[in-house]
């Protein structure tokens, strides 16, 4: 045997050995290179083929292809192991905890607003909706507001074009201050009776702090028929009341005035905190103010062209956030606002 054939059985012995110790995937390339790479071992030992005399010319060539079939069969039963191993299972550590996938939910002003709605719907009331960008008309002007109320300037208002117009001309765009123009939409839209909610955003220029945002949401209700009175009204809020905040509930009306329902009220319910004995949440009073209604003016079914001899109604419209924060004690607005989901996945 001569020494290059010697020296190509210890080389594939060397690689044999190598490549049955191989566990993964880098093992394995460095053997590639290491024996059958541009440098490798075979590569060089195959250059001195050209030395080797002619009769001995067959036999190390037989030796070579002998050689060279070995290292492959070693080559593939290598990668082959490392294969299989990769896609043995019992390599994963099944007693590990799961990895968690924390999923997102409804935000919590949105929750308040899902069951405000699901409780109105069950009294009957149809969800109506209307558009954030009103004109001064259907904001104003046909909920019968004066023309120097205060909330008309544009101090408290957000209005568009005031270049160009007027922030008293009727047709002038605003960003609704309350979700009220939705009553005027949905009455001059159809006859009575009517029956409907409107949740949706409010916009007016308060300077944010813990209970104020420069915008806000509100939900709406507006029942026009014959005959309605004020008790319908408060038989209504009152089973809102004990829906959402406890079967214990009880509401009170205070006066108070808005241009489009006369008489007008305000509308507390016992504190869902302290059942009404007085807390922190109430500071001290035992109510809370849940929203503002009263009974529709004359003159905005005048505006919208109902008979005020026939049509009678009722209003009302609250605050989505107050009710919020008392439901899950929040005590600053602005945490509603800031979207840490720190915060928010706790509800
Ligand atoms: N729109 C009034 C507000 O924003 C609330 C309200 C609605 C009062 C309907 C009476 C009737 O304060």
């Amino acid at each position: 045997m001569t020494a290059l054939e010697n020296d190509l059985l210890a080389t594939l012995q060397q690689a044999q050995e190598a490549l049955a110790k191989a566990s993964g995937e880098n093992e394995l390339e460095e053997c590639r290179a290491k024996f059958l790479g541009r440098k490798g071992a075979i590569p060089a030992l195959m250059s001195q083929l050209g030395a080797v005399p002619k009769e001995d010319k067959p036999a190390v060539g037989k030796t070579l292809n002998a050689v060279k079939q070995q290292l492959q069969a070693a080559f593939d039963e290598a990668s082959n192991r490392i294969k299989e191993k990769k896609e043995d299972l019992s390599a994963l550590d099944v007693s590990l905890p799961a990895r968690h996938n924390r999923i997102g939910h409804k935000h919590p002003i949105s929750l308040v607003m899902d069951s405000a709605v699901a409780i109105f719907r069950r009294m009957g009331f149809i969800v109506a909706d209307g558009p954030d960008l009103e004109n001064v008309w259907n904001n104003f002007d046909a909920l019968n507001a004066p023309q120097d109320h205060p909330s008309r300037t544009p101090e408290d208002t957000f209005y568009f074009d005031l270049d160009k117009r007027h922030w008293l001309d009727p047709e002038t765009m605003i960003l609704r201050t309350q979700t009220s123009p939705v009553q005027v939409r949905a009455m001059m839209a159809q006859k009575p009776p009517i029956r409907v909610v409107c949740p949706g955003r409010c916009y007016r220029r308060d300077t944010p702090d813990a209970t104020h945002g420069m915008s806000f949401h509100q939900i709406e209700g507006l029942y026009v028929d014959e005959n309605v009175s004020l008790a319908d009204l408060k038989g209504t809020l009152a089973a809102f009341s004990r829906e959402m905040f406890g079967e214990r509930t009880k509401i009170r009306f205070r006066p108070h005035f808005f241009p489009f329902t006369e008489p007008s009220v305000e509308c507390d319910a016992s504190c869902i905190a302290c059942g009404g004995v007085g807390c922190r949440v109430c500071k001290g009073s035992g109510w809370l103010e849940i929203a503002g209604a009263g009974m529709v003016n004359p003159a905005v079914f005048t505006n919208v062209g109902y008979d005020p001899e026939k049509a009678s109604g009722f209003a009302f419209g609250m605050g989505l956030e107050r009710i919020a924060m008392t439901r899950y004690a929040i005590n600053d607005l602005r945490l509603l606002y800031d979207n840490d989901v720190r915060f928010l996945h706790q509800f």
